[in-house]
């Protein structure tokens, strides 16, 4: 039924924890610029990664040479700081998602608070939008959120899975889906692009994949997690069919 959708979906993925295994030892190895290489090789659509403040991942250096290397889009992840915004200015990635970043958080936890910051995350917005760089906007499925993304004219929102994937049961499961699609359609009628991500794996994308408009999701966990076992041309592959329902 969503086949027509899901071929247009695009797969971001997301190679933070690439780089969290080098990080474990502060050495050369893994690099995930070689990762997103191959990555792209096997199929991926696009490159995430997210420079944090705590540069626990990701490293200036890697976010540089991806802008080099990378040969499908750079989508770098980041809180709205004056820090990051000089260095997505410099660097120039395809696009710039905006998430909300706590020091002693282990991932993401929840959407960017949009609208309470209207004013600061416009200028922000501005800023990276006029210099060509456009901005997503990473919310919980939340109407008030979704209004207030629109306020700051960001070209994007990606929508937080988080609720979705953590579910307990089917009816709670398919509740948040239905958030999810009704978020969807009210953003793409308010005239934002639509992406989503967070906590998506193998046995939980396909639903999200079907969902009308969605554009691109981005997934890091899964994927590398599969990547250390299987390779990481196989496990983008598997990302692939899994989108399409095909595995
Ligand atoms: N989207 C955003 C905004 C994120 O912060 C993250 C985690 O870095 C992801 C997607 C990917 O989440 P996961 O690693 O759980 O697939």
């Amino acid at each position: 039924m969503c086949q027509e959708n899901s071929r247009l979906l695009t797969l971001g993925v997301n190679i933070d924890h690439i780089a969290t295994i080098r990080q474990a030892r502060r050495t050369v190895e893994p690099d995930p610029v070689a990762a997103a290489v191959l990555a792209e090789l096997a199929g991926a659509d696009g490159i995430t990664a997210h420079l944090r403040e705590d540069r626990r991942h990701i490293q200036d250096r890697d976010l540089r040479l991806l802008r080099q290397t990378v040969r499908t889009h750079l989508n770098m992840e980041c809180a709205a700081t004056n820090e990051m915004v000089a260095i997505a200015l410099d660097v120039k990635p395809d696009y710039v998602t905006l998430v909300p970043e706590k020091r002693q958080e282990v991932t993401t936890e929840g959407g960017l608070d949009v609208a309470g910051q209207i004013q600061r995350l416009s200028e922000v917005v501005d800023k990276l939008q006029t210099a060509g760089i456009p901005v997503s906007l990473f919310i919980d499925t939340d109407q008030k959120q979704i209004e207030a993304a629109v306020k700051t004219k960001a070209q994007f929102i990606e929508l937080h899975t988080g609720r979705y994937v953590e579910a307990k049961d089917e009816a709670s499961r398919d509740k948040e889906l239905a958030a999810l699609s009704q978020g969807c359609e009210q953003a793409i009628a308010a005239g934002l692009r639509v992406n989503a991500g967070h906590g998506l794996t193998y046995w939980n994308v396909y639903p999200v994949a079907c969902l009308v408009g969605m554009e691109e999701l981005n997934i890091g966990h899964t994927i590398i997690s599969r990547a250390s076992l299987v390779g990481i041309e196989r496990a983008v592959r598997e990302m692939k069919q899994a989108m399409r329902g095909q595995l």
